[in-house]
């Protein structure tokens, strides 16, 4: 992709939050019919998280947005902008702005990205462009997910997969480096209904003329497991191949597979239509499960925190789900 800019875009610090409650898949045997065995051998995932009474997507943004925010040695009031991917707000309007409030960013604008499991990657791309054009000169970025709020906790084919997290970033504008070498995002809302999360029209009873007002909610999680596996490991290798292509890289000058951490026979499938190396593919999923948007700064913030990642290593960042929607962002780490 050619893209025209001013500045280039710095990735300054990460932070992460989990739950503290951790659901092992033992546990998940006593309330469905599965088995350890059945979800590892499936998934690789081995535990999650789980939010309890005193924790919401609020406040496990608001923790990990203040990690990010210390270790990028800012002051909340230094922030231009907040991003927030997730498919799961505190409040169907918008949390993103409830982040501002609470860690008092005062000069900060802020918005919501729905995006499902692309949604870090997406709000990355996005706050990227208003830092290229000169815009702003400090953006945070939180991917967080509380899907444990809208799974069938019956239906074990889909309460197995996900986990609650958050993860942040928070990123510069700078004249010196540019972390962002290239991207691709791309939308087949024609496969939409593989993966959902549906509203519901509930009668409320009262009428008028010939209107009937409803009142919305919303259903659980509905998933077509082997669509949304099918079109992951056919998509995922396409649209990297073809980024490192047109920026003339090849995947054996890739350092790290940072992927969206839906499932371990993904990832295994993806690296190995790729020919990247096992040992390139960062992975945590067996710990947090599928945490939605919120799985892919998770992970980069374990993968910083404990060294992996190195100066001039190029990283590249994928993330796919429902919508469907998947992307890929080029990095060079500095
Ligand atoms: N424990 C035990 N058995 C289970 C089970 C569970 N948790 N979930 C399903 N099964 C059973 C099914 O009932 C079925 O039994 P049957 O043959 O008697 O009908 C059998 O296992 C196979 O089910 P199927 O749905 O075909 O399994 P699968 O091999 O496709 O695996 C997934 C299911 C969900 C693990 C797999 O499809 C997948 O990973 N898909 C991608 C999902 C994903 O990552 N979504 C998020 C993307 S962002």
């Amino acid at each position: 992709m050619n893209f025209i800019h001013k500045n280039g875009v710095q990735i300054i610090s990460t932070g992460s939050c989990l739950p503290k409650v951790k659901v092992s898949n033992k546990d998940l045997s006593y309330i469905v019919g599965t088995s350890d065995d059945w979800i590892t051998t499936r998934t690789g995932i081995q535990e999650r998280r789980v939010i309890s009474q005193d924790e919401s997507l609020l406040s496990l943004s608001c923790e990990a947005s203040l990690i990010a925010i210390k270790r990028a040695k800012l002051i909340p009031s230094d922030l231009d902008l907040i991003i927030l991917a997730t498919s799961t707000a505190d409040d169907l309007f918008g949390t993103a702005s409830k982040i501002q409030a609470e860690i008092e960013a005062n000069n900060a604008a802020a918005f919501d990205i729905t995006a499902a499991c692309s949604g870090f990657l997406i709000a990355f791309i996005t706050a990227s462009q208003f830092l290229m054009t000169g815009a702003y000169k400090n953006i945070l970025i939180v991917g967080a997910d509380t899907l444990s709020k809208w799974v069938d906790w019956s239906d074990r084919k889909t309460c197995i997969l996900f986990g609650d997290g958050a993860g942040a970033m928070i990123i510069q504008a700078s004249n010196q480096y540019n972390n962002l070498i290239d991207f691709d995002i791309k939308t087949n809302g024609k496969k939409n209904h593989f993966l959902n999360i549906n509203s519901l029209q509930n009668s409320t009873g009262i009428t008028l003329s010939d209107l009937s007002m409803n009142k919305m909610s919303y259903d659980y999680i509905s998933m077509n497991g082997q669509e949304v596996y099918k079109f992951a490991i056919s998509q995922i290798p396409e649209i990297i191949s073809n980024c490192l292509k047109s920026n003339k890289l090849t995947t054996d000058e890739v350092d790290w597979l940072l992927l969206h951490q839906a499932n371990e026979r993904i990832l295994k499938t993806i690296s190995e239509k790729l020919n990247i190396s096992q040992s390139k593919v960062l992975k945590n999923l067996n710990l947090y499960g599928n945490t939605s948007a919120a799985s892919i700064p998770i992970m980069l913030d374990e993968a910083i925190s404990s060294k992996l990642i190195k100066t001039g290593d190029l990283i590249v960042m994928s993330g796919f789900g429902a919508g469907l929607t998947w992307g890929v962002a080029l990095i060079r780490w500095q």
